[in-house]
């Protein structure tokens, strides 16, 4: 019996996935397909897949071609499936000539042609056209996110705006995008609005943007006042637009996986959280400059709050803040203390202090600690009494990691719900709440 394995993501289905299938049919006896999850399709950059892994899954069994399916979950499975199958032909289309030839060493490889003129991603365009993102702002945060939108398919960056036109010069040149002199004109250039502008504009910015029917894409913190947040979602609802917070760690794989082990009872009852951001800025730096909105905690505790109400929730009873401030009454260093009816949470923030970069997550069996830089989640590990017994667990992380907050926020654009989870509007506007609590002690305007 000759057996034959081949492999793909298999998105909306189409004629090219069909006679791929039909061909690599007739190469033996019996077919195996692999089908990606879409953790491997993100790891391996291929970001936006439409259809679940169950309908994928689906749509190769109807074809009627595949004796088995099984499931594609990381790089390096392929040499074990035609080892463990005992596969005498791999095959696959000719858009992969040559990349895999090493496996000639363990089975014969076939590259069938590939079917004109049809693809995914194709179909993905024009079942959801490409979304224009327009800038505003242009700092450090705007010029990291164009190289990752640039790998989610289905965006593209257009535009950017800033009131300084000439700043805005300088970014559209460097980045090959427009510069728009008005507002309306940027408006009128984008489907997207990414606000990237110092934090107390973003209310302004929000608003305009969902007055003239744009979804929003906002820095955080979004805003800092709990009602404006309430205000700003419910506009968005009203218009059927999606407002969309940028923490850029509640999107990454492993904060996702991290949450999912901590709720899963691997550490019993979490009872204690400390997370702690520190990023040494200099005293010149609009972060320890801006006297209003700068500082620690308002540029850095969305992060540590995260974590803290992903697992506690947003009902908590208290919140206590300790601060050190400089001579300009910034705050350079701050800790949040939580309490909660059964626990207790640490958000430290630093912008003149370094502290140690961790977030613990301690329970009734034992903890979870994820060292620097935690917000990129890509490695923590599970510890109980036994010192000997520790799970290690890890996730790609890919870039500066925007590319998945881009990637969701395009999904929830094309109606799949499925990614609302990991940052809530009740989210957010706990955080504005917590922002809002802060400023008003800081600045003495209770
Ligand atoms: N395939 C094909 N002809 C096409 C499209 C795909 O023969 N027109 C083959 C691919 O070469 C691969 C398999 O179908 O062997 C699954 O490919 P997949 O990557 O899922 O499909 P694409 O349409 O290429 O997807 P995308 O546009 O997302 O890359």
């Amino acid at each position: 019996m000759i057996k034959v394995i081949t492999y793909g993501t298999f998105d909306l289905f189409h004629e090219g996935h069909y006679k791929l299938l039909q061909r690599a049919k007739e190469l033996g006896d019996y077919l195996i397909v692999g089908v990606t999850t879409e953790e491997y399709d993100q790891a391996r950059g291929k970001l936006n897949v439409v259809d679940s892994l169950m309908t994928r899954i689906e749509n190769v069994k109807k074809t009627g071609f595949a004796d088995e399916i099984i499931v594609e979950e990381s790089q390096g499975q392929k040499f074990s499936d035609i080892k463990k199958y005992d596969i005498d032909i791999f095959t696959v289309g000719s858009d992969w000539v040559g990349v895999f030839d090493y496996l000639q060493d363990y089975c014969k490889v076939v590259y069938l042609d590939r079917t004109k003129n049809i693809s995914s991603t194709m179909l993905r365009t024009k079942e959801t056209p490409i979304q224009r993102i327009g800038i505003i702002g242009t700092g450090r945060i705007a010029n990291r996110f164009i190289p990752e939108a640039a790998l989610v398919s289905g965006v593209n960056t257009q535009c950017v705006y800033n009131p300084h036109f000439e700043s805005a010069e300088i970014f559209a040149k460097k980045w090959g995008i427009d510069a728009c002199k008005g507002i309306e004109e940027f408006f009128n250039s984008s489907d997207i609005v990414y606000i990237a502008s110092p934090h107390e504009t973003h209310y302004s910015y929000i608003k305009q943007s969902l007055e003239h029917g744009k979804h929003v894409l906002c820095e955080k913190p979004m805003c800092f006042h709990k009602e404006q947040a309430r205000e700003l979602f419910e506009y968005a609802k009203e218009k059927k637009l999606i407002l969309f917070e940028g923490i850029k760690t509640a999107y990454c794989p492993g904060f996702t996986k991290l949450l999912g082990i901590a709720c899963s009872g691997a550490i019993g009852n979490i009872r204690s959280l400390e997370a702690c951001f520190t990023k040494l800025e200099d005293e010149n730096s609009r972060e320890l400059k801006d006297i209003q909105y700068g500082g620690s905690f308002t540029e850095l505790g969305s992060y540590c709050l995260l974590p803290i109400l992903k697992i506690f929730g947003h009902d908590y009873e208290e919140v206590r803040f300790e601060t050190i401030k400089d001579s300009n009454g910034i705050d350079i260093y701050t800790k949040a203390h939580m309490r909660y009816a059964n626990g207790l949470a640490t958000a430290t923030c630093g912008l003149g202090v370094k502290s140690e970069g961790k977030l613990l997550i301690s329970g009734t069996t034992g903890y979870i600690v994820v060292e620097a830089p935690w917000w990129k989640t890509s490695y923590f590990e599970v510890h109980h009494e036994d010192p000997n017994e520790i799970e290690r667990l890890s996730e790609r992380f890919l870039g500066d990691g925007l590319r998945y907050e881009i990637s969701d926020l395009l999904s929830m654009i094309n109606g799949d719900t499925r990614k609302d989870f990991k940052l809530t509007r009740g989210d957010s506007e706990t955080i504005a709440g917590i922002m809002d609590q802060f400023l008003a002690e800081r600045n003495g305007v209770v």
